[in-house]
């Protein structure tokens, strides 16, 4: 076989390091460059993930307010689910024969998550913020997964669908429902304020 530039033929074999962004062989019937590709497409949506992951676990202990233990709860169990896609992710892309991103600095690099302060934000931010990771990794998983049905890896497609953005898809209608409570609550009291002040009775109530 051709030595080609992004594989690393034998890495199992070698005592060297398997440098980050190649594959070693590996025998799933499925030719190296598409390997290649797949683990540079899985890579980008793990640290996607970890970082997601990470801020689950920022807003599941700085949350404040007077929804905190719902969110708190919610925040940890979504934190739950994406450590186990975290998982998944970095064993499909050794699986693949490629490496796997793994360390925060690492991670910090790779992400295209927007950074959070270091501070304490409102609920409300929290959730907006979570709401645009997720769809940051939605649309790179449906990209991601489309483009392995198509290169003939069907195990990342299948994992990137069933997993990644099943999983990502729920967790945006819970943080949505959190974040519209939160809000309509707010419009509803500004109503509530005005109808009150210009003496209009209110059509509905809650
Ligand atoms: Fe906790």
């Amino acid at each position: 076989m051709k030595q080609k530039d992004r594989t690393v033929h034998n890495g199992r074999h070698s005592t060297e390091i398997q440098p980050y962004g190649t594959v070693i062989d590996r025998a799933i019937s499925l030719d190296d460059r598409v390997r290649s590709s797949a683990c540079e497409k899985l890579n980008q949506i793990l640290a996607d993930t970890i970082t997601l992951r990470d801020m689950y676990k920022k807003h599941h202990w700085q949350v404040t307010g007077p929804t905190f233990y719902q969110l708190h709860l919610l925040f940890d169990k979504h934190f739950g689910e994406q450590v186990e896609l975290v998982d998944e992710l970095a064993e499909r892309i050794q699986t693949l024969g490629g490496v796997a991103i793994a360390m925060a600095h690492d991670v910090a690099e790779t992400t295209r998550i927007e950074r959070p302060p270091r501070g304490r934000e409102n609920p409300n931010t929290q959730l907006f913020r979570l709401l645009q990771a997720h769809e940051q990794i939605i649309a790179e998983t449906r990209e991601a997964a489309d483009w392995a049905g198509k290169a003939g890896d069907q195990g990342t497609n299948d994992l990137l669908i069933s997993n990644v953005l099943r999983t990502n898809e729920l967790q945006v209608w819970f943080i949505t429902e959190q974040f519209t409570a939160v809000g309509v609550e707010g419009r509803e009291s500004e109503e509530a304020a005005e109808a009150a002040g210009s003496g209009h009775r209110r059509g509905h109530n809650h």
